[in-house]
């Protein structure tokens, strides 16, 4: 595997790897490699004969007050655990090696979809990833790109941005990994005291009762929700954002709620914000 931590080494190492017609896939990460990103990379093999990730922690899409700070960061295990799973290229660049010039003065424009679900609480979060997605594909110019579903919006928004400004990179979308007890497997997840760890498989249990209650044929949007309100409100250590029923294509709120309508949710455990979503079923 081929670590580039420099600009110049990453063209070194993208002219061995990708030739003309030979396909590239990336995962673009910020580390803290988990399950669901091993997901990410053993789809993005299964498409391409060639995968790169990167590791990038982007302050950019942090607001002040957020974890920039306390974001899980270790280089050198992530490093060993994506050469074991078979990746080609590494790109681990520093904060001044991907903003040579500061902080970029052009950004991404992340348009309306910025005001819905967790837009509506992070001010800036998206026009940050939008960038640094797009600094990415410009320095690395993968055919293919992978996302998980977990992050539905930052999903929708990068298929967006590819669509919108023609990107011309395909972007294949990963299904969630949850751990066994359900919670949603998360770089976050480690910033969880062992309490919180315990209480915050509760966020993944309120969605799978209002995926029951729409199997059993609720469609109210409000029942729905309140189901996932009620199922959270004993919990002491989970402190809800918000949660909604969207339109999964475009974030847009849904009801009476139409099958493969997603539920999503934002909630702090202690101090840690955690998000999931689920897609609902009819039976
Ligand atoms: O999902 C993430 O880890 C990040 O938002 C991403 C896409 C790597 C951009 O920094």
């Amino acid at each position: 595997m081929i670590v580039a931590r420099t600009r110049a080494g990453l063209a070194e190492a993208l002219a061995a790897l990708h030739p003309p017609g030979h396909r590239l896939a990336l995962v673009p990460t910020m580390g803290g490699i988990h399950q669901g990103h091993l997901s990410l990379i053993d789809l993005a093999h299964e498409r391409a004969p060639a995968v790169a990730a990167s590791i990038f922690v982007n302050p950019l899409q942090f607001g002040p007050g957020e974890d920039l700070a306390s974001y899980p960061r270790d280089p050198p295990r992530d490093l060993a655990v994506l050469e074991e799973r078979g990746v080609d290229l590494v790109f681990l660049p520093a904060v001044e090696e991907m903003y040579t010039e500061g902080e970029p003065a052009v950004t991404v424009d992340p348009g309306p979809l910025e005001e819905r679900l967790c837009g509506m609480f992070r001010p800036g979060h998206f026009r940050g990833v939008l960038t640094v997605v797009a600094k990415l594909f410009g320095l690395i110019r993968p055919d293919i790109a992978v996302f998980g579903r977990k992050d539905l919006q930052q999903l929708v928004m990068i298929e967006r941005m590819v669509r919108d400004i023609e990107l011309g990179i395909e972007i294949i979308a990963c299904d969630t990994v949850r751990e066994p007890d359900g919670l949603a497997v998360s770089s976050r997840n480690a910033l969880l005291s062992s309490d919180e760890r315990e209480a915050a498989p509760a966020l993944a249990r309120a969605l799978d009762e209002a995926a029951a209650r729409f199997r059993e044929g609720e469609r109210r949007a409000n029942v729905l929700l309140g189901t996932v309100h009620d199922a959270l409100a004993e919990n002491k250590l989970l402190r809800l954002q918000y949660a909604e029923v969207v339109d999964p294509r475009s974030l847009n709120r849904v009801d009476p709620v139409p099958e493969g309508a997603a539920v999503a949710l934002a909630a702090f455990c202690g101090s840690v914000r955690l998000i999931d979503n689920l897609v609902l079923e009819a039976a």
